[in-house]
């Protein structure tokens, strides 16, 4: 084999090499606050500092039904109903969902008891 040869097949195995990992890291964040309000009525949350919020955890944190390297959905695709459990998915209502996420973290807050107030999210 050339020098040549080698130099190229040497180029093309690092390419190779990087190709996964900048596929892996092009997963769409989403937006950078959005509203969220999964069955236009009753209690929403008007803004949520979506990539704030992204620099604290993981996106499996929330997005926990998302395969790896793969965009996550949006919750309501499976949170299909407020309260009941969805037949089609199995996933429990999303005011469950939500809270169960949100909240339950915010809880945690103790040394900001605001985090906790139903109108830090939804507002007066
Ligand atoms: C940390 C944020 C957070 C806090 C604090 C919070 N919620 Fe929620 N809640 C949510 C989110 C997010 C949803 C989903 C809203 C949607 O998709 O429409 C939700 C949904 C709900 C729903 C069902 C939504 C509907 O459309 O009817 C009710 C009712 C509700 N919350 C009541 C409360 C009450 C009462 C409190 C205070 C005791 C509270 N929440 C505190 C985040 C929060
Ligand atoms: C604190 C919880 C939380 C974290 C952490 C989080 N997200 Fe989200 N994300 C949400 C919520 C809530 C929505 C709106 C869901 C809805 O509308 O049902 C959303 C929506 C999205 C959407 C739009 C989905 C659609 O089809 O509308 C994408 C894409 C997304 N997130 C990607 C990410 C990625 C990538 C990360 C990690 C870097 C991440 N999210 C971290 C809560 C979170
Ligand atoms: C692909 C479908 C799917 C998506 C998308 C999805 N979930 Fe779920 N989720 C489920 C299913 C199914 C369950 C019930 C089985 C389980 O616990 O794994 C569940 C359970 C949960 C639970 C536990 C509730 C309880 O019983 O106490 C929480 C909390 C939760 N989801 C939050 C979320 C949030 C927040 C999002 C969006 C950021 C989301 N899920 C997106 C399917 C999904
Ligand atoms: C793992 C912990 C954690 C989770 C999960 C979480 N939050 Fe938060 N959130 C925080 C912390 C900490 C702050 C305060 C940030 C500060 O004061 O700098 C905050 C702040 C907020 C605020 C008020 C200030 C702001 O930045 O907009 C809102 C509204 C909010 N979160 C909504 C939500 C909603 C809705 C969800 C679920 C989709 C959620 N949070 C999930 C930790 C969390």
């Amino acid at each position: 084999m050339s020098m040549k040869i080698r130099y190229r097949l040497l180029v093309l195995a690092c390419l190779l090499l990087v190709l996964p990992l900048a596929l892996a890291a092009a997963v769409d964040p989403g937006p950078a606050e959005l509203s969220i309000d999964s069955n236009a009525k009753g209690k929403a949350v008007k803004i949520f500092k979506h990539h704030e919020h992204q620099k604290r955890m993981k996106c499996v944190d929330c997005h926990h039904a998302t395969e790896k390297g793969k965009t996550p959905r949006s919750c309501v695709t499976c949170h299909t109903d407020v309260k009941n459990r969805s037949t089609k998915t199995g996933a429990p209502g999303f005011k469950k969902a939500y809270h169960g996420v949100c909240l339950k973290c915010h809880k945690t807050h103790k040394d900001k008891p605001a985090l906790r107030k139903c109108k830090t999210c939804h507002g007066k």
